[in-house]
């Protein structure tokens, strides 16, 4: 049985990994802004409760950072796997738009918390956890729109450089902390319907998840710091 945090958890891609990894048995600790009020976290609380951990975590927040990873460490004595699920894409609502002539400090800086400093600050203070596991693993999940080779367009400006300092930061942890045992790896999950993706998008996010499961299984010492698909496969930089 691995025990696994997961941020974001109680929506989309987040959600479908609790679920997928409590199916087989591991134990979760699903960290989401309000477990409270997560309908769905709750009802696999009363299926699976003593293999689900529910956590408060405002990735933002960092007295909530402190206070999730107490949490964590009351409820567990190691992990072997952190998930940096949870992600922005427009925080303001669809009319704050990312394009030339209308962005904003105040928008970059909020998708920036979110998304790239957040996910660093979380793993900064699991890392006792994940090296006292049985092996550390870290997958951050990012986007082909963090990828430089692949930008083709001006929108959407913070959240695809959001996603590219994401992976400097992972990147610079995987060498770090990748001598020290514990691997990390960045992946994109693909265009997933979900709240963020939308109802348009190719992917079930069910695929995603079950990519990801196995590719954090199989992460091999070769692999840390790499950034690859749901499938995978490289990614660019
Ligand atoms: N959907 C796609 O097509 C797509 C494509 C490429 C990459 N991604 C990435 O995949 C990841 C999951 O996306 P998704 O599609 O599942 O998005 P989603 O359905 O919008 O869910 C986002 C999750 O992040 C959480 N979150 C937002 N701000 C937070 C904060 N400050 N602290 C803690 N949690 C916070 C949300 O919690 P609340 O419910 O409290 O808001 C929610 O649980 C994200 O990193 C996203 O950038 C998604």
């Amino acid at each position: 049985m691995q025990r696994i945090l997961i941020t974001g958890a109680n929506r989309g891609l987040g959600l479908e990994l609790t679920r997928q990894y409590l199916e087989r048995g591991d134990h979760v600790l699903a960290a989401s802004r309000q477990p409270e009020a997560a309908r769905e976290l709750q009802a696999l609380r009363r299926q699976y409760a003593e293999r689900l951990t529910l956590l408060a975590l405002d990735v933002t927040d960092e007295a909530s950072i402190a206070a999730a990873a107490a949490g964590a460490a009351g409820a567990v004595d190691g992990l072997e796997l952190l998930i940096n699920n949870a992600g922005v894409y427009q925080p303001g609502g669809p009319g704050a738009a990312q394009r030339l002539g209308q962005l904003t400090a105040a928008g970059a800086a909020e998708i920036f918390a979110v998304n790239a400093v957040g996910p660093v600050l979380v793993t900064q203070a699991l890392l006792p956890l994940l090296r006292a596991g049985r092996k550390g693993c870290i997958v951050s999940v990012s986007s082909g729109l963090g990828s430089l080779t692949w930008k083709a367009a001006g929108d959407p400006y913070h959240y695809s450089a959001s996603k590219a300092a994401l992976n400097m930061y992972m990147r610079s942890l995987a060498a770090e902390v990748g001598h020290q045992g514990v691997l990390s790896v960045i992946v994109d999950p693909g265009w997933m319907r979900t709240g963020m993706g939308g109802d348009h998008a190719s992917q079930d996010p069910a695929d995603s998840a079950r990519g990801i499961l196995r590719l954090a299984d199989q992460l091999h010492a070769e692999e840390n710091g790499g950034f690859v698909t749901w499938q995978n496969q490289p990614v660019p930089w």
